[in-house]
């Protein structure tokens, strides 16, 4: 129960890697806040899950790129959780196109729902952990932020984004005890990954040194650590989680 007591919030909560999370957190005592854009359902179901292990939970139907809904959403769990220890900026969508072909509200989406969004969260939380001289906080990111895809000019701005995000604002706040990290994910098992063509799934397998997709637990055991005490003196840093393929 490493986390009894704390509280956390994640972004993008009711499915794949974000739910992972969730449930990783609540197994090790914290309390979870999450968002989601559209699955209610799933939300409330999640909801239960994590109260079955005996903490707290809270879900918002809130875009995540929508700084007034955030700002609201963050006031929120701050007055129910009494404090924010970790904050996990997760929500993430593709609309991949070669650039040729992107539109600009393809643009737009990605880079409000990927970038603008982990803006939104960290702005508003980072008072508060600012006043405790304690906090976490992870951005979910890509090899995609880190090599550069073709078709994805808009996520791997977004996630390239992320990184730089992730090292500017660890410099800034690392002296009041607040630690930020990044995890870059490979391609791991979830609704996002679910919709590419089998042939081009073999060809990805074939290139990764560990000879498949990862799953949701290899990402969230991951985001455990690094939010861990145990990581406390890890900052700025970029973690891939990814078999090994963008060695
Ligand atoms: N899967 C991979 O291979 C992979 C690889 C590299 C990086 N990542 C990154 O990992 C993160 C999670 O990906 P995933 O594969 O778990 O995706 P996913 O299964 O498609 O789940 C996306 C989650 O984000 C939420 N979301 C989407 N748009 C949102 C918005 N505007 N506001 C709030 N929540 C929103 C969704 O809510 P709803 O359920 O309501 O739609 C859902 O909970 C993303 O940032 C993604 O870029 C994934």
């Amino acid at each position: 129960m490493q986390f009894k007591d704390r509280a956390a919030i994640v972004t993008g909560g009711t499915r794949g890697i974000g739910r992972g999370i969730v449930l990783d957190l609540a197994k090790s005592g914290c309390n979870v806040a999450f968002n989601y854009n559209k699955s209610s359902q799933a939300a409330e179901e999640l909801c239960k899950e994590v109260e079955s292990c005996g903490v707290s939970a809270v879900s918002y139907q809130v875009d995540a790129g929508n700084f007034e809904d955030v700002k609201g959403m963050v006031k929120e769990v701050k007055d129910k959780f009494g404090r924010i220890d970790f904050l996990v900026n997760n929500a993430g969508i593709t609309k991949d196109k070669l650039l040729a072909m992107m539109s600009e509200s393809d643009w737009d989406s990605v880079i409000d729902t990927n970038l603008k969004s982990a803006y939104n969260f960290c702005k508003n939380v980072i008072t508060t952990m600012m006043k405790q001289k304690n906090g976490s906080i992870l951005n979910i990111t890509s090899i995609s932020g880190v090599s550069g895809t073709a078709g994805q000019v808009n996520y791997s701005a977004s996630k390239a984004g992320l990184i730089g995000l992730t090292k500017a604002l660890a410099k800034e706040v690392g002296k009041v005890n607040i630690n930020v990290n990044a995890i870059a994910c490979g391609f791991i098992e979830t609704d996002m990954t679910a919709v590419l063509p089998e042939e081009y799934k073999k060809k990805m397998t074939d290139l990764v040194p560990a000879r498949r997709f990862g799953t949701v637990e290899d990402i969230a055991r991951s985001a455990s650590f690094l939010l861990s005490d145990s990581a406390k003196y890890i900052t700025g840093h970029v973690l891939h989680v990814d078999g090994g393929l963008a060695m």
